[in-house]
């Protein structure tokens, strides 16, 4: 189908399914409504930027509702966000969280679970409630229960502020890998062989080999009101520029982010190498910047 044919179908279906969030969607400042490109010299400054953006969101917002996402990625934006916290700029004691996405099968306390990540690369750093964590849980006992409740609970707070994201090479955010529905719920997912096999080598047990897991659906990670994707490195380049450039496709899950007014993909230069724009990506930017400064002037 062309692409601009299965945009015009997703928008209609997505439209029948949550009419609600499309009109926010469609109600969104226009000049604020554009998907955007930020392309920064390195890792530490992709870092930085995003962690000061969560600072101002929250400066505005102390009980900021954050959705967050493992891997290797966000590590130094935790990083950046604990500094924050230990230099008194920035208190989590009303921030309110959400994991992207959770290993089915594993328990929180075994050291590969996303929740074990959490805790050690933000949570036991920082003064956030316990109560103020909402996670995916790995064995639940009513996955489909447990998935609905989630989406209530995120619900209940006003939705998602800032969902920070990473990309897979093959274009999956959280755990929708390629082919998942654009429209998709939290749900049970199979991982693909690629990912079961890249992470055998972290289990002794075969057995413990996660072949599932618990994630944010696509349409659910799309209604957080500000999406920061992460990316950094060569091995990221390839598709970055499809999510980025490419047509609108489930076979690239991140390629949907075109569709949301505040998705901001930060990159550093090794992964916004294959941008066909990002000299235009990059002018944009900087003015922006000296129209903020202008404004600020008065
Ligand atoms: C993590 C997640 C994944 C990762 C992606 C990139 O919670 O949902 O989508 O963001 O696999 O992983 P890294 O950052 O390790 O390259």
């Amino acid at each position: 189908m062309e692409s601009t044919a299965r945009v015009k179908l997703y928008v209609a279906i997505s439209f029948l399914y949550n009419a609600e969030d499309w009109f926010r969607f469609a109600t969104v400042n226009e000049s604020e409504a554009n998907m955007e490109i930020i392309i920064k010299p390195d890792y530490p400054a992709v870092c930085d930027e995003a962690a000061g953006m969560i600072l101002k969101a929250w400066k505005k917002k102390p009980n900021l509702v954050l959705g967050l996402a493992t891997g290797k990625t966000p590590l130094g934006l935790y990083e950046k966000l604990i500094a924050l916290h230990r230099s008194g700029q920035m208190d989590f004691s009303e921030v309110v969280t959400f994991s992207l996405d959770e290993y089915y099968g594993l328990d929180e306390s075994h050291p590969q679970s996303f929740a074990a990540y959490m805790d050690h690369h933000l949570y036991k750093h920082i003064n956030i409630r316990p109560e103020n964590v909402h996670r995916l849980h790995g064995r639940p006992q009513d996955i489909e229960e447990h998935c609905r409740a989630y989406e209530r609970k995120i619900r209940s707070v006003g939705g998602i502020d800032i969902q920070v994201l990473g990309i897979g090479k093959n274009g999956h955010i959280g755990f929708n890998e390629p082919g998942s529905s654009l429209t998709s719920r939290t749900r049970l997912k199979a991982l693909t062989r690629e990912t079961v096999e890249a992470n055998a080598s972290l289990f002794t047990d075969e057995e413990e080999i996660p072949r599932f897991s618990l994630t944010m659906g696509i349409g659910t990670i799309l209604e957080s009101k500000m999406i920061l994707l992460l990316a950094s490195g060569e091995d990221k380049a390839d598709i970055v520029a499809r999510a980025v450039e490419g047509p609108l496709t489930a076979f690239v899950p991140a390629s949907i982010l075109q569709l949301h007014p505040q998705a901001k993909f930060i990159l550093d230069e090794e992964a916004a190498a294959r941008l066909t724009l990002k000299d235009y990506y990059r002018w944009a930017f900087e003015n922006k910047g000296r129209l903020s400064a202008s404004k600020e002037k008065g």
